[in-house]
Parts: C-alpha cells; sequence; structure tokens
C-alpha cells in the first residue's frame, strides 16, 4: 500500500505503521497506538530499526518505499536493529529479511532465542549480537547500543544514533496512542504526559528500580547529555526529552502528589458509605481524592492514578468469607505490577462491611502486602456502618493523610 513517510532528521525517517482500531492489547485498556519504526540512511548502509504487528507490515513497506525514494537510493535495506522482540515490533522482521536477504540483523544476545522460536525458518540465521558500549558505523552515522534488561523485557535494548542525538528508545518513553501527529510538540503537554504516565503505571512499574540505575548508566555512558530526541515505538517523538526523563524519574521513585486513591465495590452500600468518610477525612487534610467505584472502572486508569498517589484506600464487602468478586481483577493486577516498598513505597487502608465472619479485609490487606503495599490500618464493620463508625473512617482518613504529609 502507498503510505507515507516522516522525516525527523537529515536521514532520519518514521516508517511505522499507524493502528487506529486497538483497544486492548494484552489487558492494556487503549484507543489506537502506533508500531513506531525509524529508517537511517547512512552513507554506505541503510539502517531499519524495530518492526512492527501482525497485520501491519503493508504500511511499513509502503512508508520504506517512500523514504527511499525521498532519499533518492535504490530500495535495500542492509540492517535491521532488533531493540525488543514482542510480537507488536518483530513481527514484520521475517519478511523484511526474504525481501532483503543479505540484511544483517543486530539484537541483545537474550533477544536470539526468543527470535528463532518466534520464526523457526530462521534457525541458521546469524544473528549479531550487540552489548552496552558497542557501536556499528554505517558511514557519516554511528550507533551506540545500551543494553536495557527488563526496561521491559529480558531482551529489550536501546539504540543511540550518534550524530544526531536521537535515542531509539523501544517502549521505554512509549504512549499507546494514534493521531495523526507524530511529534511531542504537536500535542497539549497534558494529553501527552497523561499518556505517558498511564504507559508508565501500566508497563513500568515493576521496573522502577531498574528505570533509575539505567538512566545512571545512560548518564555514565556520555549518552544523556547528547540526547535531543527520544523516538520510543510506541506514540510520539519526544524532541524536549528532558520533559519525559525527568517525569520517568519522577515516576520511578514514588514522587507523588499529596493524593489518596479510592478503590471500592459495594454490596447494600455499606462499603460505600465508609468510603465517601473516609474521603471527607482525607480532604480535610487537603489531599487530593480519585474514586475508582469498581462496576464501571477498570484496571489501566486505576493504576494510572495509584502511580502518583501516596497511599490507596481499597474496600470491599465480605462475601462468603471472600472480597466481592470485582476486586479480583485489581488485586491480579496489582500482584503483576509489584509496587516496589523501597522505591514507590505506598501505604494502603482496606476497609468493609461484613455480615457474620468477614474476611475480606484481612485477605485484600494480604494480597496487597504481597504487592508491595505498606497496610497503614484494615477496618470493618458489621452490616451497615452508623454514625459511630463513619467518624471512624471519616479519623481514618485523616490520620492517613497525616501520616503522608511531606
Ligand atoms: Fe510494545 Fe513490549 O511491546
Amino acid at each position: 500500500m502507498m503510505a507515507d513517510s516522516i522525516k525527523i532528521a537529515d536521514g532520519v525517517y518514521w516508517v511505522g505503521a499507524l493502528d487506529w482500531d486497538i483497544r486492548d492489547y494484552h489487558g492494556y485498556k487503549l484507543n489506537g497506538t502506533t508500531y513506531n519504526c525509524y529508517l537511517v540512511f547512512g552513507s554506505n548502509k541503510v539502517a531499519l530499526i524495530d518492526n512492527v504487528y501482525p497485520g501491519f507490515s503493508p504500511q511499513l513497506l509502503g512508508r520504506i518505499k517512500d523514504a527511499f525514494q525521498k532519499e533518492n537510493r535504490e530500495l535495500k535495506i542492509d540492517i535491521v536493529i532488533q531493540n525488543h522482540i514482542e510480537m507488536d515490533h518483530i513481527h514484520s522482521l521475517y519478511e523484511i529479511i526474504q525481501k532483503f536477504p543479505d540484511v544483517e540483523v543486530y539484537s541483545s544476545t537474550r533477544a536470539v532465542s526468543g527470535i528463532k522460536n518466534l520464526f523457526p525458518a530462521l534457525e541458521n540465521f546469524e544473528i549479531k549480537t550487540v552489548k552496552t558500549g558497542d557501536s556499528l558505523d554505517i558511514g557519516c552515522k554511528s550507533f551506540t547500543f545500551v543494553e536495557a534488561s527488563m526496561l521491559h523485557w529480558p531482551d529489550s535494548m536501546f539504540t543511540f544514533l550518534n550524530e544526531d542525538g536521537i535515542l531509539f528508545s523501544n517502549d521505554a518513553f512509549g504512549q499507546h496512542i494514534c493521531l495523526s501527529e507524530r511529534f511531542d510538540y504537536e500535542l497539549s503537554n497534558g494529553l501527552l504526559m497523561k499518556n505517558a504516565k498511564k504507559f508508565f503505571a501500566n508497563l513500568i512499574t515493576p521496573s522502577s528500580q531498574i528505570v533509575v540505575k539505567k538512566l545512571d548508566e545512560v548518564g555514565k555512558l556520555g549518552v544523556l547529555d547528547k540526547i535531543k530526541m527520544i523516538a520510543p515505538s510506541h506514540g510520539q517523538i519526544w524532541t524536549k526529552p528532558e520533559e519525559i526523563v525527568n517525569a520517568y524519574k519522577k515516576w520511578a521513585t514514588g514522587k507523588c502528589k499529596d493524593k489518596i486513591t479510592f478503590i471500592y465495590d459495594t454490596m447494600h452500600h455499606s462499603t460505600r458509605k465508609m468510603a465517601h468518610a473516609m474521603i471527607e477525612g482525607v480532604l480535610s487534610e487537603g489531599f487530593e481524592v480519585k474514586t475508582f467505584f469498581l462496576h464501571p472502572d477498570e484496571r489501566s486508569n486505576i493504576v494510572t492514578d495509584v502511580l502518583d498517589s501516596k497511599a490507596i484506600c481499597l474496600g470491599s464487602p465480605t462475601i462468603m468469607n471472600n472480597p466481592f468478586p470485582s476486586l479480583g481483577d485489581i488485586i491480579f493486577y496489582f500482584n503483576c505490577l509489584r509496587f516496589d516498598r523501597t522505591s514507590l513505597n505506598k501505604k494502603a487502608v482496606v476497609f468493609g462491611s461484613k455480615g457474620w465472619g468477614g474476611g475480606a479485609v484481612k485477605k485484600l490487606s494480604n494480597d496487597l502486602e504481597q504487592s508491595g503495599f505498606e497496610i497503614f490500618e484494615e477496618y470493618d464493620v458489621f452490616n451497615i456502618p452508623h454514625e459511630e463508625e463513619l467518624n471512624k473512617c471519616y479519623e481514618i482518613g485523616k490520620r492517613l493523610a497525616q501520616s503522608l504529609k511531606d
């Protein structure tokens, strides 16, 4: 198909794919995304950085053809740099190799077994491996590689284009959005950061400590000061890289607002009444409150607000000695994301009403502790919370907010 490339620097083009229709990517609720790939023209060789999701190679190939026409060069890719091997960034690799049989493929060492597993036909194909500090010259342009294991997969790596100061960071610094624009300055900063924060909360949270170490390591390599542009594999390209780098430092080190996120469900309005009383206590201390009532709310948005909250208040009635089933999804997801106790340092209040024996509050506390939260207080009430109990909820909210003041 015909599709235009977009020049992002001299001899460097965005040639990715726009997925306008995707609404759920492995459980992440989104409203479209992009699979960004980049073509770099050296005087000797041409390198393609990353590939696209199944079904999107016609867009990729159309844009590649367009970029070659704009550069007035014979259509031939010499090198593929595969920064990550998740399906949304690698599926078209095999097609590229078939189309350009002499192409050399570069990846991290840990990517190799995954590539061979994904494409059994490449069993005997040589993949060149690189590690942090290795470089590759393609004539007038050169790359430095930085392994970025667990940012967010073991195989992940960054590729830095030395002459233009462009960091191809793959998933890191990405956003799941699909728009006509390609650059940060074409959007309002609020929209961009909201989506970058959602991406971090849902995909990078488990690697928070690694983010800090990696930024230190990149700084020591001398790369950080030279970055003029960050070109991730999803969403907009950052032309003011310090904005997203500083945001990552903030999110990865648990720097939060005076904010508490409430997540709760209710059976006969008792747990909801407790939540509302606790909210008043929190508000009385000047904290921001975000609420998620689990009937209509869902996990991707919840964790985005948890990311910059100092604490959460999780409420559930007890049903058959357990939490309400609607809590199961978010609890399971918290457990996947593992909010690191040391770096993110989040507290939790767990509350709810019970009919007879109870059980939901204790069970949820144990689950949250395993997910990295420090339990500040547990509170369950028998049947309906009356005036005295609602006052206690208010006091719990107030004490929690007071304990979180800097
Ligand atoms: Fe965008 Fe880890 O894939």
